[in-house]
């Protein structure tokens, strides 16, 4: 089976990518090769809003070819808009990913791209969409907590949910101490998600999305 062709757009630390990486057995002869079931997919490209984003030397590590293209460099959104969806489309990717990428898409990216770009979000949306996720399930008492991957429409962190895992919130809790609970998680989902879209297993029914694990 020809692996799927996935490019991954970051900002930062690149952990979510990490974990890409690993399920894809792109770590090289003494990486461990995770799960096996990432044959079906292999990250071929690595696009980061920020020339400093510490995935891109992960990237590097593991043979991925990277792009950084710098909004503060272009003058307008639109600008920043066409010049991301040239690069991302030069990779013929089959799924684009959104692994802690922090810029909003425009419509024309998302159009471009429409039915194979998904996001990871670490809320359970549709609650707390946009920033501080954490701070707010907290301030708003939830006993749970968790991540969300889902298509990406032109609406923020809006668009059919792929999968989602829960975290219970501990009375102690503190914003960074839930993040890295709920970022083990988001480390489980996503690479499963990227798993499934690529073996066209996930069929999208209006907002909802079936998984069908007997392909
Ligand atoms: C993750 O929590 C992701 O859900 C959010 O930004 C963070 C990125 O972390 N959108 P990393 O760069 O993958 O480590």
């Amino acid at each position: 089976m020809n692996k799927k062709r996935v490019v991954v757009l970051i900002s930062g630390r690149g952990s979510n990518l990490a974990a890409l990486i690993a399920d894809a057995g792109m770590l090289g002869a003494e990486g461990s090769k995770a799960s096996g079931a990432g044959e079906s997919y292999e990250i071929v490209g690595v696009v980061s809003n920020k020339a400093d984003a510490g995935g891109l030397q992960l990237a590097t590590d593991a043979g991925i070819a990277t792009r950084t293209l710098d909004h503060k460099a272009f003058s307008s959104r639109d600008a920043f808009d066409h010049a991301l969806t040239e690069t991302v489309a030069a990779f013929s990717p089959d799924l684009v990913v959104l692994a802690g990428f922090m810029r909003i898409l425009g419509a024309p990216f998302v159009s471009a791209f429409a039915g194979k770009l998904i996001n990871i979000h670490p809320s359970l949306l549709p609650a707390f969409p946009g920033l501080d996720t954490h701070a707010r399930a907290l301030a708003a008492g939830c006993n749970f907590a968790g991540c969300t991957v889902h298509f990406v429409t032109p609406v923020l962190d809006d668009g059919p949910i792929i999968a989602q895992a829960t975290v219970p919130i501990l009375p102690e809790d503190t914003p960074s101490a839930l993040a890295a609970r709920v970022l083990e998680q988001e480390h489980v989902v996503l690479p499963q998600a990227v798993r499934d879209f690529c073996a066209a297993r996930l069929v999208v029914e209006g907002q909802r999305v079936c998984v069908n694990r007997e392909l």
